[in-house]
């Protein structure tokens, strides 16, 4: 199956897609991006990831002059040429090439790129048996909730997380967790299930407003406001959310268990949920014997 690449509408074998060195996404990150992905043959939440990739380049006043529709037919098409069932969606708006100066040019020809891989799921090992954190300094920018392709901070973040042997760096602003290099950061304390709101501190996710949906949908208590580093270390259960990581239980924050060192039932029980509404949106896991739905007769 074929890794795809799509330079502005055109489609060819990865290794030949190119874009100019003058590229202002190359040049100073300039440009917004979007990850979606598919479950057996269908895109997750096409419309909310769009949603989100039109907000991001609002916020950086990129105009996209691409209509849902077009959106829509491109990915759709990309993906489809992919047959991957289980693929990784990769969408990148730059604001085109240029010769190098920071002010916008006069002429702005955005470069959109596309590219669709099979996605590699986190092992349901690591699932059930939950991840380990660190917490690192959050030194992003004021407009986290930018899906912008300046990721510097999160790249050193992960690192440092690597280094350390661990799942996921959680980062820290003026003592207050704001979220994960890539993903949002959810704890549960008695009972109440608490995320930091959706302000430019941190990047509203589309698995985490998944996940606030089914927490309400339980009758869970829920709170949007930001907890600090100690809270999340006296917390009963840690948890993380991700389009490419779903939801995965934080067993251990700086070598410290998080409430007894295993997978809360809150976390659980969201799991559980989680895939339910996958299977409801976008149809189960193989059927017994092997086969798949035919894609023909799916629509994202
Ligand atoms: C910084 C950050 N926060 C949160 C998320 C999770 O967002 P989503 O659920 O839309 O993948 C990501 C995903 O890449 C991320 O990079």
């Amino acid at each position: 199956m074929p890794t795809i690449a799509c330079v502005n509408g055109r489609f060819l074998p990865i290794g030949r897609a190119v874009v100019s060195i003058e590229d202002r996404g190359f040049q100073f990150g300039d440009g917004v991006y979007e990850v979606v992905r598919s479950y057996n043959g269908r895109l997750f939440r096409l419309d909310a990831h769009l949603d989100r990739l039109e907000q991001s380049a609002r916020g950086i006043r990129l105009p996209i002059r691409y209509s849902r529709a077009y959106w829509r037919r491109l990915v759709t098409r990309a993906y489809e040429m992919s047959r991957f069932p289980d693929a990784k969606v990769y969408l990148q708006v730059t604001r085109g090439p240029a010769p190098r100066e920071h002010r916008f040019p006069a002429v702005v020809r955005p470069t959109v790129v596309i590219t669709v891989r099979r996605l590699d799921p986190l092992p349901e090992s690591v699932r059930r048996r939950g991840v380990s954190a660190i917490t690192v300094p959050d030194l992003r920018w004021g407009r986290c909730d930018v899906k912008s392709l300046n990721l510097l901070a999160n790249v050193l973040a992960r690192e440092e997380a690597r280094a350390a042997g661990v799942f996921e760096a959680i980062l820290v602003r003026d003592g207050l967790v704001t979220e994960g290099a890539i993903s949002n950061c959810f704890a549960v304390v008695g009972g109440a299930v608490i995320t930091s709101p959706t302000d430019p501190s941190i990047l509203p996710g589309i698995t985490r407003a998944a996940t606030l949906e089914l927490v309400r949908r339980e009758g869970l208590s829920l709170e949007e406001r930001a907890l600090t580093v100690e809270e999340y270390r006296r917390a009963d259960e840690v948890f993380l959310t991700g389009t490419t990581i779903e939801i995965v239980p934080v067993v251990s924050l700086d070598g410290a268990k998080i409430g007894r060192g295993g997978p809360g039932p809150v976390a659980r029980m969201l799991q559980e949920r989680f895939a339910a509404l996958v299977a409801a949106e976008c149809g189960g896991p193989a059927a017994p014997g092997g086969g798949r739905a035919s894609r023909r007769s799916r629509r994202t």
